[in-house]
């Protein structure tokens, strides 16, 4: 279900010495196996099965079937781990994904007041996502859009809202239960970028049309596929330990490739699942993203002779593309030797190339591949990616599970906010003074 070629590391890092890592990447892994690392009451996403039962998988079908009787529109209101995993799953394998369109993922005026316009004239359902049902951009999104139903549906706005959040507490569930939404819990053991396995991301992956059981099925058996801890036979693994020995070795960044347009969204929740979770006491590789061949007339350079200071893993789908053909045309264009060829082949070739560039230019780099880009290939390759994260923050000695740097910024926005109770911010630098230009 997922190959790695690791052609364009060897020179880089030979096999043994990746495979010399298997005893101190195996005692990572079961740290988080065994539930004896730091961060352990947040490893509920670790068996997708139990989280996704199909029981659950299909009351977050039925209800999907149900929003679909209301209106074709979802708007997903929610932020970071609360959104980033739907939107990923959503625009890779939705023959639709307009379907869905997303609120308080930020705060900006201007984008809400085009969304707001864009409902006027359309039916819509919503899905408010917050785990702690306090985050303030989705909160204050919520409410704006929740004015907009009420105005739009005086009578029944209430059921075209179902809330998913904490089981327990939390404003969101006040509020659900005060309104009589419909409600999904998120277990207190998943935290948000471990989640979209959960009905955090299967209730408006399901609207969108995307094959939820598959996708489950995919993680499941990527999950059967990564127990084992000898590195020679998982692949999450093996690529953890590769991407750890290259930090040792003077890397700073891992550049997450894909040449499939499509993918852009999962090269987002993959920067944030690694970003939040490795990124603490001074250490983790910055993940980074680009997309080829767009990025190759951008990012390429810097790719090919920059500082030398990057890792590149490449993300590959074999085949199951549409058949699209070089046409015939006018010579002077110079593609003759082109016709006849599918698109697809010319996009492999660019990976090929790159892939062979970037190594001699100094990037040590791996490819991914996973042979078709569907529901069950997706949730496998998310599963891998989730895994891989909470084995390599055990390896690099922080806890994966907590992002105690995100509340930073928050003291300082409610303190500017005047929210009641915000500790006034000790920030003692002078009032910061413009330096006109102009
Ligand atoms: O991964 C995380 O934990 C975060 O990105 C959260 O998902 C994000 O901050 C949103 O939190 P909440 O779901 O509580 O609104």
């Amino acid at each position: 279900m997922i190959s790695i070629n690791p052609t364009n590391i060897f020179p880089f890092l030979s096999g043994r010495l990746i495979e010399q890592q298997a005893t101190r990447v195996d005692a990572a892994h079961q740290l988080l196996t065994t539930g004896t690392g730091p961060g352990n009451d947040f490893i509920g996403w670790l068996n997708p099965a139990a989280v996704a039962p199909e029981s659950l998988i299909d009351e977050i079908v039925a209800t999907a079937e149900h929003l679909h009787s209301l209106a074709d529109k979802m708007v997903v209101v929610g932020i970071g781990g609360s959104y980033l995993g739907t939107r990923a799953v959503v625009d890779a394998l939705s023959t639709n994904p307009n379907t869905i369109t997303y609120a308080g993922q930020n705060v900006s005026a201007a984008y809400h007041a085009n969304l707001l316009g864009e409902l006027d004239n359309q039916d819509y359902v919503v899905n408010v996502v917050s785990k702690s049902g306090t985050t303030t951009e989705p909160a204050v999104a919520f409410r704006v859009i929740l004015n907009h139903l009420n105005a739009k549906y005086p009578a029944g706005a209430s059921d075209r809202v179902v809330a998913t959040t904490d089981k327990n507490k939390g404003a969101l569930r006040q509020l659900a239960t005060q309104n009589g939404y419909k409600t999904f819990p998120i277990e207190d053991a998943i935290g948000g970028r471990y989640s979209v396995l959960s009905p955090v991301g299967l209730l408006p992956i399901a609207f969108a049309g995307v094959d939820i059981h598959a996708l489950v099925r995919g993680a499941a058996d990527m999950y059967a596929l990564s127990e084992t801890g000898d590195i020679s036979s998982n692949p999450v693994l093996w690529y953890v330990a590769t991407r750890n020995l290259l930090m040792l070795k003077g890397i700073n960044i891992e550049v997450l490739a894909s040449f499939e347009p499509r993918l852009h969204y999962l090269l987002e929740w993959w920067k944030q699942l690694f970003g939040e979770s490795e990124g603490k006491n001074g250490i983790g590789l910055f993940p980074a993203s680009v997309e080829y061949t767009t990025d190759l007339h951008s990012m390429g350079q810097y790719m090919q002779d920059g500082r030398r200071i990057v890792m590149e893993t490449f993300l590959r789908v074999e085949s199951g593309e549409p058949t699209l053909l070089v046409p015939d045309g006018n010579p002077i264009d110079e593609l003759a030797y082109l016709v006849g060829r599918g698109l697809t082949d010319v996009n492999e070739a660019a990976w090929k190339a790159t892939a062979a560039a970037h190594a001699n230019g100094g990037v040590p780099n791996l490819t991914l591949n996973i042979p078709k880009l569907d529901a069950y290939h997706l949730g496998g390759l998310i599963y891998f990616f989730e895994r891989a994260c909470g084995i390599s923050g055990y390896l690099m000695g922080v806890n994966p599970f907590d992002q105690p740097g995100v509340e930073d910024y928050k003291r300082g926005m409610f303190s500017l906010l005047g929210k009641p109770g915000a500790s006034q911010s000790d920030d003692s630098r002078p009032e910061a003074t413009h330096i006109q230009f102009g």
